[in-house]
């Protein structure tokens, strides 16, 4: 058994993508072809967004993001120390400082409690200026986006959505991606939505941000790349991924529909033996992960791999405990759920073509 079957979504779409393929080895526009806006169009209407903008991969999403915020140093952004490293790496990277939160035990998302007393302990503090927010829709379910928004909306703090992991997921209809004020997802070959290499894209309602966008995924371009107008990237999504996706996002409505099948064959075979995951009333999960909460994981990871079921760690060790972030000055124990959730975690194989 494979933990993500990527060779029996390829053999079920095998025709239609190779034809897809093809049509870029014949047409030749392999950097921005006419498949890169077809899929963009296609994203914009799926996730109910204005603008879905392409790129490289879920990291520069969120790098292009925090410039068209304008992070800068002395900049606070306020993001979940249980996630993949991405999501405060970008933080970093722009010079600014990334504000640890804990994690909600149930959804294993941002907990608005605690992200409002993080945000007051800065503010109380005055030596950064707090800016955004970024919450992650981790292991495929949409962050408390209810309460995230007041709380942006109080402190006056952007909102981003890191959707790398939620794409297809949901909260009362409304599609991740389409929460805040600008949303990030990521293609890697793993993700719901994956593609055959890098991809990402940013969504957003926001014309001047989605303008900005255009310009800094393409070297800063004005009226073409050769008139660069501001410092940007080289951050594209190539034709031949665009293509791919267009596929795939065919039949992602059916995949979504059978990753929740299996979800729903694991809870109920499991409920009882482990913490299974939570989703709350009206909300989606697009199930990118499906993860269990175990007080002794080494042994029930050990007793799958005897019957042959692989399973993996997302995350053991979360962003307050990263040696590249020690420097941030946080100890054991700042992120008691956080923690517990880093030490107790472990996810078994999903996507849309389990045995039934
Ligand atoms: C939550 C989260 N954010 C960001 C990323 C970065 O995406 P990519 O690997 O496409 O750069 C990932 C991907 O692993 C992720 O899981």
């Amino acid at each position: 058994m494979q933990f993500i079957d990527l060779a029996a979504q390829y053999q079920h779409l095998k025709t239609k993508i190779d034809t897809r393929i093809q049509a870029v080895l014949d047409h030749g526009h392999y950097i921005m072809g006419p498949e890169v806006q077809e899929l963009e169009d296609k994203l914009a209407d799926y996730v109910g967004v204005k603008h879905a903008i392409t790129c490289a991969n879920g990291t520069d999403a969120l790098t292009l993001v925090m410039m068209v915020l304008n992070i800068q140093p002395g900049d606070a952004v306020f993001c979940p120390t249980f996630t993949f490293f991405a999501t405060a790496e970008v933080v970093a990277f722009e010079g600014a400082t990334p504000v640890f939160v804990d994690s909600d035990e149930n959804t294993f998302n941002i907990c608005p409690v605690d992200l409002e007393t993080q945000i007051q302990k800065v503010i109380a503090e005055g030596k950064l200026t707090p800016k955004a927010i970024i919450a992650v829709d981790l292991f495929g379910l949409p962050a408390n986006y209810p309460e995230l928004q007041k709380i942006a909306d109080k402190y006056n703090l952007k909102l981003v959505e890191d959707a790398a992991q939620g794409f297809g997921g949901e909260i009362n209809g409304k599609r991740a991606g389409s929460f805040g004020d600008i949303a990030t997802t990521s293609f890697f070959p793993a993700k719901p939505l994956g593609c055959y290499g890098d991809g990402g894209a940013i969504f957003t309602n926001n014309d001047e941000y989605a303008a900005l966008l255009k310009s800094l995924r393409v070297h800063g371009k004005g009226k073409d790349k050769y008139d660069n107008i501001r410092i940007g990237m080289n951050s594209r999504l190539d034709t031949i991924q665009a293509a791919v996706l267009i596929e795939k996002l065919a039949e992602f409505p059916t995949e979504m529909v059978s990753r929740n099948v299996a979800a729903e064959k694991y809870q109920a075979e499991l409920q009882g033996t482990y913490k299974t995951p939570v989703v709350p009333e009206g909300y989606v999960s697009s199930w990118a992960q499906y993860t269990l909460q175990c007080d002794d994981r080494d042994a029930a990871m050990a007793r799958y791999k005897a019957q042959g079921i692989p399973t993996m760690i997302y995350y053991g060790t979360c962003m307050h405990e990263q040696t590249a972030f020690k420097d941030l000055g946080y100890q054991l124990g700042d992120f008691p759920v956080a923690e517990r959730l880093a030490r107790s975690v472990f996810s078994l194989p999903m996507h849309g073509y389990l045995p039934k």
